[in-house]
């Protein structure tokens, strides 16, 4: 049973999957939102860590849309520019959806009552006002087409809360208003929904939306993500190989992507109809080390000892939230100096508020690479000493 050369793992930021799995629901209320304009997932916030598979999300979601026959109009907001993107592509796409004879009329004056055209670039004009016409004058026309415009934005809490606000005032217009056909569907991580909470007034477009954090994969999901792409060329696995693949995992995607890669490389080696646990281990530690190498290393390598302290503190915890006033006793510092750090590493992302004197990894499996590195075991150490007072 030879599988082929062309791995089909995607282990990397935005690459879609063999097998995309779960979210199963997200995906059902967005094509439910399509059909319906009062559906609440015609404006749809993901949220959650990276690697949790947020961007592959959006793919799929841009994916259904274009199966309903929607037009769809990306953009990711760590472009600066976004909005202005994000206009010149709606600019650029109805043109072409109204055909290039339409487009010479489109180009001379407003065919659609405002001055419309994909090539000047009128840059006095508020770039708000013009994508709300620009917007507007798309959807009047699919409207007519009995369809309409799905709009994906990537990395929104890069976005400026000004420009964001000025979104969801076109959006509620032009799609609640005035009833046009235009869903929304954005990703975030979750440090915006934690600057939701902490100002209220800053951007109620991103409250109103209907908010789904994305989390890590259940057992079944997770063996699916993995297994699968064996299963097509008839590789199967053992009871304990699959059991293995569930704890190697805990249902990180990004890790499933690595582990499937690794092992798809091991089983063109060695070839075999029913991957044993020892394969499975022996990928899972390749994983592992290219996984520190390339995420993990880099991110604490880009940290001060502090912070480094911080993230330790917080990666004693089995679970994925840790309580600050137990960080501040394991630094063996006040509260106020863990809340300073605290304040530090959520506005460089790499943890977030999760709820009251809460926090979380916006990765997890930082953590997870954290609790393997010798200065954790040396940091455990110490503070099991501290307690027994050895
Ligand atoms: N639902 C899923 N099923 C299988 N693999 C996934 C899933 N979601 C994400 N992945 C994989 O995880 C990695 C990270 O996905 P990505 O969408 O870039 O995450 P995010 O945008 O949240 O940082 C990619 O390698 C992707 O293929
Ligand atoms: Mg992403």
């Amino acid at each position: 049973m030879e599988l082929p050369r062309r791995n089909p793992f995607a282990p990397g930021y935005g690459k879609q999957p063999p097998v995309l799995v779960g979210r199963e629901d997200i995906f059902e209320d967005f094509e439910d939102a399509l059909e319906s304009p009062q559906h609440p997932s015609t404006a749809l916030l993901l949220l959650g860590p990276r690697g949790i598979g947020k961007t592959v999300a959006l793919d799929r979601l841009r994916d259904i849309a274009r199966t309903q026959g929607w037009k769809t109009v990306r953009t990711s907001a760590v472009q600066g520019d976004w909005l202005q993107a994000l206009t010149e592509a709606v600019i650029a796409d109805h043109a072409e959806f109204v055909g290039a004879d339409a487009k010479r009329t489109i180009t001379g004056v407003s065919a659609f009552g405002v001055g419309v055209t994909a090539e000047v670039n009128d840059s006095d004009e508020q770039p708000t006002i013009r994508f709300r016409d620009a917007l507007r004058a798309y959807a009047t026309t699919l409207a007519e087409h009995q369809t309409g415009v799905a709009l994906i934005i990537d990395e929104i809490q890069t976005a400026n809360v000004d420009t964001l606000r000025a979104l969801g005032d076109d959006h509620q217009i032009i799609a609640e208003s005035e009833q046009l056909p235009v869903v929304i569907a954005v990703a975030s991580l979750p440090s915006l929904a934690a600057e939701l909470e902490a100002d209220n007034i800053k951007a109620t477009f991103l409250q109103r939306m209907d908010r789904r954090t994305l989390g890590r994969l259940n057992t079944e999901d997770t063996l699916r993500a993995v297994t699968e792409p064996f299963a097509k060329h008839g590789v199967t696995f053992s009871h304990d190989a699959k059991n293995q693949i569930v704890v190697e995992t805990r249902g990180a995607p990004y890790f499933a992507q690595l582990l499937g890669f690794q092992l798809w490389k091991h089983l063109r080696k060695s070839p075999s109809a029913n991957v044993s646990e020892t394969a499975v281990a022996s990928a899972a530690e390749k994983a592992y080390a290219i996984f520190g190498r390339t995420v993990a290393d880099t991110l604490l390598n880009d940290m001060t000892p502090v912070e480094r302290t911080f993230l330790m503190a917080m990666a004693v915890d089995a679970g994925d939230v840790s309580k600050i006033d137990d960080i501040a006793e394991r630094m063996g510092r006040d509260l106020n100096y863990a809340y300073q750090y605290r304040h530090k590493l959520i506005a460089a992302d790499v943890i977030f508020a999760n709820g009251t004197k809460r926090v979380s990894f916006t990765d997890t499996a930082i953590r997870d690479h954290l609790r393997t590195t010798p200065q954790f075991e040396e940091f455990q150490r110490k503070l099991t000493s501290d307690i027994t007072g050895e």
